[in-house]
């Protein structure tokens, strides 16, 4: 029967020239060869009217799985086409230079912060974070600082008015818990963040300003480390003419403590001969305890330090509050 003979050629037609259609354009010119109102398989559907009453039904169910069959192909090379026409048309080069910042540039304070993480990461340290708005547990207590500090006095931090206490936290040490609290030692990180204190702003004091936190856990860690360490920080941050100094202190979460002070050509052409620069200590053995960590086993060491006090130096700025203005004459500068 001629009609059931044309199905099968004409479908391999069909499907060959779908196939091979080069553009969406093409394709859409093809379906209409073929499926539009005078297409070549329309035509052949058309010629079904003219078939005896006993063979339409087979004749029918034919046609109708050929003409799926083109439909599904018409689909399928719509989609390559569609996504080759998504591609770029020029081969990509992944080895040139990404696109420059052209506008602004980084805040002098987060400049510093990222000099400051890249001359720790040097030697081995990674970067830990916590949350600004703490809990007295994590600020305090497990600090070793007793209740009738004055640090927690409602006159020197913020907190919030709640049943449980939350405050904004007065330094980046209250991280040192939560790290030692989340993984066993050894522990070698920093923490750059945002701290809080109830000071009027002056041209040294800000309400919220930002530390950076170290922490060293270890077994035999010695204060020999922590200045070596220290040292080998500020002279890659301000140059190899920095001499660094330790001078006894208290902090009641490290034993013995130490302010370290500070001094470079810069400090000199200040008219001083030193600058405290930070706080620091061996790890108290009571905060090893509030952690779970066996203090006849493990030692450490801590620092904190400012860093606009850095920045300050750094660049010889004598106002803290010129870093929170926004002003676009002083950021530029950096
Ligand atoms: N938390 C102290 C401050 O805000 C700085 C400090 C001192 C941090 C001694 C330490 C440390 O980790 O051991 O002034």
């Amino acid at each position: 029967m001629p009609l059931l003979d044309d199905i099968e050629p004409l479908k391999l037609t069909a499907l060959a020239e779908l196939a091979a259609a080069p553009d969406l354009a093409a394709l859409e010119q093809t379906k209409g060869a073929w499926l539009g109102g005078n297409g070549r398989f329309t035509a052949l559907m058309k010629q079904l009217g003219s078939l005896p009453k006993e063979e339409k039904p087979a004749a029918g169910k034919l046609i109708n799985l050929a003409k799926q069959e083109i439909e599904a192909a018409l689909l399928h090379r719509r989609e390559a086409l569609e996504f080759a026409a998504a591609l770029p048309q020029e081969p990509t080069d992944f080895t040139v230079p990404g696109r420059r910042r052209i506008l602004g540039k980084l805040h002098p304070l987060t400049q510093v912060t990222d000099d400051i993480v890249r001359a720790f990461r040097k030697i081995g340290f990674a970067v830990a974070d916590g949350p600004e708005l703490e809990d007295e547990y994590h600020c305090f207590d497990a600090l070793n600082t007793p209740a009738d500090h004055p640090a927690r006095d409602a006159q020197d931090t913020f907190y919030v008015a709640s049943p449980e206490r939350p405050l904004l936290r007065t330094h980046t040490s209250s991280v040192q818990i939560r790290v030692m609290k989340s993984q066993v030692p050894p522990v070698r990180i920093i923490v750059p963040g945002r701290v809080y204190r109830r000071d009027n702003a002056d041209a040294t004091h800000n309400p919220t300003f930002h530390q950076i936190e170290g922490l060293y856990v270890d077994k035999k860690v010695t204060v020999g480390d922590l200045k070596g360490t220290v040292e080998f920080v500020f002279r890659e941050l301000m140059g190899s003419d920095v001499k660094i100094r330790f001078r006894p202190h208290y902090f009641s979460y490290t034993e013995p403590s130490y302010e370290i002070d500070f001094t470079n050509a810069l400090v000199k052409k200040m008219g001083k001969d030193w600058l405290e620069i930070a706080g620091c200590g061996m790890v108290h053995p009571g905060v090893f305890e509030n952690v779970g960590y066996d203090p006849a086993v493990w030692t450490g060491w801590a620092f904190g330090f400012g860093i606009e006090r850095i920045a300050m130096l750094r660049y010889g700025i004598n106002d803290i509050r010129l870093f929170y203005e926004n002003d676009v004459r002083f950021l530029r500068q950096f």
